[in-house]
């Protein structure tokens, strides 16, 4: 299958959701898919700083690095045709929510609470997560983002129960029936 015959126009496909979504496996299953090239956010302000994004968020704080990742995402929209990975705060800002509505097709990658948890949970490497009660700060996040992903995304996909090649085909197969011809697709939930 061909990325052109399911993607509309020359649109990059963005990936949104929660830590633990598998944004970054799924946007590499995609990558493998379609063929597309791969945009990492996190990776860009990584590279930009030079430094891990623990190391950011702690040497600069969480509003720099939320200005940084603005300024990724400014970049990327320069190009077509993407596999864009966000981070799961990419939702937070107006600017990334309209930059995202116009560059790409958005995919929501939800899940039941308690497995985001556990994955989000397994590595060390998230900031907000470092609190005396990581469960219930996850839980207080993902309260406050989900009406914002709901209302961003073009498609949602449960991966609770899915490993990330079996999301990467679910996406595609939901975006080959997605109707070019639609007046306003992006509108067309789920
Ligand atoms: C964040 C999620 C992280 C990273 C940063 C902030 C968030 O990315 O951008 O730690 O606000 O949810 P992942 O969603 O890839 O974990």
């Amino acid at each position: 299958m061909r990325y052109w015959t399911v993607n509309r126009r020359d649109q990059s496909i963005a990936l949104v959701g929660m830590m633990g979504s598998g944004k970054s496996s799924v946007g590499h299953g995609l990558h493998r898919r379609t063929g597309l090239a791969v945009r990492d956010t996190d990776e860009i302000v990584a590279g930009t700083f030079e430094m891990s994004i623990p190391e950011i968020f702690a040497e600069h704080g969480e509003q720099k690095f939320r200005d940084a990742e603005t300024e990724a995402l400014r970049r990327v929209r320069t190009e077509k045709e993407l596999i864009i990975i966000t981070g799961g705060g990419i939702v937070l800002r107006k600017e990334n929510i309209t930059i995202l509505r116009n560059h790409a097709v958005t995919v929501w990658l939800d899940g039941d609470e308690e497995t985001l948890f556990a994955r989000a949970s397994g590595k060390q490497n998230r900031p907000l997560l470092q609190t005396k009660n990581p469960r219930k700060t996850f839980s207080q996040i993902l309260a406050a983002r989900r009406p914002l992903y709901a209302e961003l995304a073009d498609i949602r996909v449960d991966t609770s129960a899915l490993t990330a090649e079996e999301v990467a085909v679910a996406i595609l197969a939901k975006l080959k029936r997605t109707d070019p011809k639609l007046k306003s697709p992006r509108r067309k939930k789920k």
